[in-house]
């Protein structure tokens, strides 16, 4: 006998055989971008498990752990905006990303576990937590000289007599840290290979170290008048652009590895290859070129979109379009324009049409 299963027994079913994180979050209730925070612990609430503990013993934190998630894949399409791949959220597409062991997947678990991190981090120093809060600095060492380069900072600063505190309020990474690694290195699914495994944790651990190993020290003077003779000092998380600026440039020198014959260590393929970092991103396979659309591999094709006539990298139309030409279109819309201000309080403005021209894959 067959039961057909409803869409939400089949999310179920996928949860129950779904690794505890984020990524089994996607496959039950879709790509972080339609998640809706609140209805995650609904919809895991009948559940057993870790995921149902989790759910139950600490919601807030899950729903950061959700929005950490929409924070990494909206950078992602930022970041990959004029790319043959963008990033796009059609979640059976994005499913097929996630399942293979490309470049761009290392990317996407990098992101969103720095996403995670960042904005769990965040809700902490926000005070939106009852879990955590601004980091505890009293034990550290006051900062050296070497923190000099904050925005405050002037030649009178590093004379003597200039006292330095830890103060404020500093960002606690290390319990986003925490928290990311919870959701996103739990176990994997059965029948992925240990080879697999290790590449998604690397790469995860690589975005969490995006944001961790890149704190700045913040400094504010006091003193009379500006005489700076006491300075305090707290640590912030980078903006979260910088962190995906700087794994797009570990995408694009992402290393190819290879399992060794013990299946439990990683080797870098070719010759003469320094091995990663911690801070690199791994990928075992190498991506399809995206040109054409294909659901085995999650591509959409790059047919119809607007590429760069003039540029020559990646979002030029040579490269976007695959080769297959493109063609000019005159889009006109309709903008504010002329705006006036009326006392007190309205702005009238007019209607412009604009034209603007476009190049679109053909
Ligand atoms: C991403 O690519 C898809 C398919 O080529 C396209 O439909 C979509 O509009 C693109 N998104 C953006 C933001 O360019
Ligand atoms: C197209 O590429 C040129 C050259 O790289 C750049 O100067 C220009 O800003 C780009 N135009 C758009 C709309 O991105």
């Amino acid at each position: 006998m067959t039961i057909p299963l409803s869409r939400t027994q089949l999310a179920l079913f996928f949860i129950l055989l779904c690794p505890v994180n984020i990524i089994g979050l996607w496959w039950a209730v879709g790509s972080p971008l339609h998640m809706d925070p609140n209805s995650i612990c609904r919809k895991t609430k009948r559940l057993a498990g870790k995921q149902a503990e989790l759910c139950q013993t600490q919601p807030e934190i899950v729903n950061e752990v959700a929005k950490g998630a929409k924070l990494g894949v909206r950078e992602c399409q930022y970041q990959f905006r004029f790319r043959r791949w963008n990033c796009t959220s059609q979640n059976k597409y994005f499913g097929k990303i996630l399942q293979q062991d490309i470049r761009e997947t290392a990317f996407v678990y990098a992101v969103t576990a720095a996403g995670v991190t960042h904005t769990v981090t965040q809700a902490c120093s926000m005070g939106e937590l009852l879990q955590c809060g601004c980091e505890a600095t009293r034990s550290r060492a006051p900062p050296g000289p070497a923190s000099s380069s904050s925005p405050s900072s002037s030649s009178a600063d590093t004379g003597e007599g200039v006292k330095w505190e830890w103060g404020g309020c500093g960002d606690d990474v290390e319990f986003g840290y925490e928290k990311s690694k919870q959701f996103m290195d739990a176990k994997r699914k059965k029948g992925k290979s240990d080879i697999r495994t290790l590449i998604d944790l690397h790469n995860n651990e690589a975005g969490r170290l995006a944001v961790r190993n890149y704190m700045r020290t913040e400094c504010k003077c006091h003193g009379l008048s500006g005489s700076c003779t006491l300075r305090t000092c707290w640590k912030k998380m980078p903006h979260f652009r910088e962190v995906g600026d700087r794994l797009l440039e570990r995408f694009n020198g992402a290393s190819k590895v290879m399992g060794g014959n013990d299946g439990k260590t990683l080797i870098p393929v070719g010759q003469n290859i320094k091995p990663p970092d911690k801070q690199d991103l791994i990928y075992s396979a190498e991506s399809p070129d995206f040109c054409l659309p294909n659901r085995k591999t999650g591509s959409l094709g790059t047919r119809g979109r607007i590429c760069n006539s003039t540029a020559m990298d990646v979002s030029g139309c040579d490269l976007l379009c695959c080769e297959r030409g493109y063609r000019d279109e005159t889009v006109v819309f309709e903008e504010n324009c002329l705006c006036r201000f009326h006392w007190c309080c309205v702005v009238q403005c007019k209607k412009c049409s604009v034209r603007k021209e476009l190049s679109l894959c053909k």
